[in-house]
C-alpha cells in the first residue's frame, strides 16, 4: 500500500495522556448555522467546528440567503435571512453529513422553493425515507431514488402541523419535523420511542421559540411559511465530547494513565460512554464549568485507566452513545472477558456499516469479534497484532477508532483510507501525535 495523504502508520505504544482540548461540536455547531441562519442579523459564535461537514451545511444556508465570514480569531459570524429561504441556484452537495442533509431538508420543506441535495456515495446509500414521510405528511413533496435515498429534491409548499410518532429513534428525525414545523401552520408534536440527543430543542428554547417538551413528546409551534422571527445572537459551542471521546477510551484502558479533556459538551444524551467506563472499571471525574443558563451543559472531564473489564451495553444507553460504539467495540478488544453491544441496528445505516466493518477490521487485528444484526460481541483481552491495513471504508469514526486500537497493537498498524477524519476532526493525526503517539 503506497503511503499517502490517505494513509496513516500508527505506531504501538507511546501514549502519554495529558490535558486535551478538542474542536467544536459538530450536531451543535451544525444547528447554529441553520439557526443563525435563518435568523434577523448577525450572529456570532465561538467554538464552530471549522471541518468539512458543518462548513457544508454553512455553503448550504448562504445558498438559502445567508452570508458568513471568519475573523482572525476565528470567531464565525453568519448574517442571517430573517427567516425567509430563497431558491438555491443548483443542487446543494452536502458531502458526508446526515445531520446536514436531514435538518436541512426539515428547514427547507415550508418554503415554496425547490431544492436538490446530494452527497457523496457513503451518504448517497443512507436511508432517506424516514425523513421522506414526514416531511410528505406535512404536505411537502420530497422526491428520492427508487432505493430510498439520496439526490433528494424537495418541494416546498405551504406545510400544516402533524403530530408524528417516530419509527427510529433518530435526532436527526426528530429534528427534521421540529425544523419543518417552524415554517407549519399550527402545532407539530414529535413522539421519541427513546430519548436522543436534544441539541435543537435546546437551542430553539433559547432563541424563544415557541417549543415544549413533556417527557417524550416535543410540540413546535409553527409560524407558517412566513417562518420564525429569530434575533440574532452570540452562539458558544462546546467541544465535541464524541471527539474527546477517543483519547478518553484510550486513557481508560492504560492503567493509571489520565487524560483531561477541558470545555467539552456534557449533554446526558451524549455522554453514556462515560458510564460504560465507569462500568468497565476506569475512573471518571466529571467538574461542570457552564453556568446554568448556559443551553448546553459543558466542562472537564478526566479519566483514569484500569485494568478493564467487559459489559454490556444496549437499550436506552444506545442513542446517548451511538457515535461511539466503535470506540466501545476497541474498548472490549483490550478488557477482560466479553463486551455485548445490541439494539444498536441503526450502526448498520451510518457513514459506512459500521458492525460489519468493525467486526471485520477486529478480526483483521487478531480480535475475536462476532456479528450480530443489531451489534457485535468482542472477546478479549486480544493480543493485537498488526495487519498489512485496516480499512476505514470512508467513515470517519471507523477511521479514529482503529488508530486507537493500533497504539495497543505489537507492532504498527496500516489505516488506509483516512481523507475522512476532515469531516468531523481535522486536527486528529496532530492531537494523537501530541499525546505521544508516532504517526507516519
Ligand atoms: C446526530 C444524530 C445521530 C448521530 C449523528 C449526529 C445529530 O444520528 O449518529 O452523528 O446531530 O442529530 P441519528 O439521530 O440519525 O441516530
Amino acid at each position: 500500500m503506497p503511503i499517502s495523504k490517505q494513509t496513516r502508520i500508527v505506531h504501538p505504544g507511546g501514549f502519554h495522556g495529558g490535558t486535551v482540548r478538542v474542536p467544536g461540536d459538530k450536531s451543535i455547531s451544525h444547528r447554529t448555522a441553520l439557526l443563525a441562519g435563518i435568523s434577523s442579523g448577525t450572529s456570532q459564535i465561538r467554538g464552530f467546528l471549522q471541518a468539512e461537514d458543518c462548513l457544508n451545511t454553512l455553503k448550504a444556508m448562504e445558498s438559502f440567503g445567508a452570508r458568513s465570514w471568519v475573523d482572525d480569531e476565528g470567531v464565525l459570524s453568519i448574517q442571517g435571512t430573517g427567516g425567509k429561504m430563497i431558491e438555491p441556484a443548483g443542487p446543494l452537495d452536502v458531502g458526508n453529513s446526515g445531520t446536514g442533509m436531514r435538518l436541512l431538508a426539515g428547514l427547507c420543506a415550508g418554503s415554496p422553493i425547490t431544492v436538490t441535495l446530494t452527497g457523496d456515495a457513503s451518504l448517497q446509500s443512507r436511508p432517506m425515507r424516514r425523513i421522506q414521510e414526514p416531511l410528505e405528511l406535512m404536505g411537502a413533496r420530497v422526491d428520492l431514488t427508487p432505493g430510498g435515498t439520496a439526490p433528494m429534491t424537495i418541494h416546498g409548499g405551504q406545510l400544516h402541523g402533524i403530530e408524528y410518532r417516530l419509527p427510529t429513534a433518530s435526532a436527526q428525525v426528530k429534528s427534521c419535523c421540529i425544523l419543518a414545523g417552524l415554517y407549519a401552520e399550527g402545532r407539530t408534536t414529535v413522539l421519541e420511542p427513546i430519548p436522543t440527543r436534544d441539541h435543537t430543542e435546546r437551542m430553539l428554547r433559547a432563541v424563544g421559540a415557541p417549543i415544549r417538551v413533556e417527557g417524550q413528546n416535543i410540540s413546535i409551534d409553527g409560524y407558517g411559511p412566513q417562518g420564525p422571527r429569530f434575533l440574532a445572537r452570540p452562539y458558544v459551542v462546546p467541544g465535541d465530547f464524541s471527539s474527546a471521546a477517543y483519547w478518553l477510551a484510550a486513557a481508560a484502558a492504560i492503567p493509571g494513565l489520565t487524560v483531561c479533556a477541558e470545555g467539552v459538551g456534557l449533554n446526558l444524551r451524549r455522554t453514556a460512554l462515560l458510564d460504560v467506563l465507569r462500568r468497565m472499571g476506569a475512573r471518571v471525574q466529571i467538574e461542570r464549568t457552564s453556568a446554568p443558563t448556559d443551553p448546553e451543559v459543558y466542562g472537564n472531564v478526566t479519566v483514569t485507566g484500569a485494568e478493564l473489564k467487559g459489559t454490556a451495553v444496549g437499550g436506552e444507553e444506545i442513542p446517548n452513545l451511538i457515535d461511539e460504539l466503535p470506540l466501545v467495540a476497541v474498548l472490549g478488544a483490550l478488557a477482560q472477558g466479553q463486551t455485548v453491544i445490541r439494539d444498536a441496528g441503526e450502526l448498520r445505516v451510518k457513514e459506512s456499516d459500521r458492525i460489519a466493518v468493525m467486526v471485520e477490521n477486529l478480526s483483521y487485528l487478531g480480535v475475536e469479534a462476532a456479528e450480530r444484526p443489531d451489534g457485535m460481541v468482542i472477546s478479549g483481552p486480544a493480543k493485537v497484532v498488526p495487519a498489512k491495513s485496516v480499512r476505514s471504508y470512508g467513515d470517519h469514526r471507523i477511521a479514529m477508532s482503529m488508530s486507537m486500537l493500533a497504539i495497543f497493537a505489537s507492532a504498527p498498524v496500516t489505516i488506509a483510507n483516512v481523507a475522512c477524519v476532515e469531516t468531523s476532526y481535522p486536527e486528529f493525526w496532530e492531537q494523537l501525535g501530541k499525546l505521544g503517539v508516532n504517526v507516519e
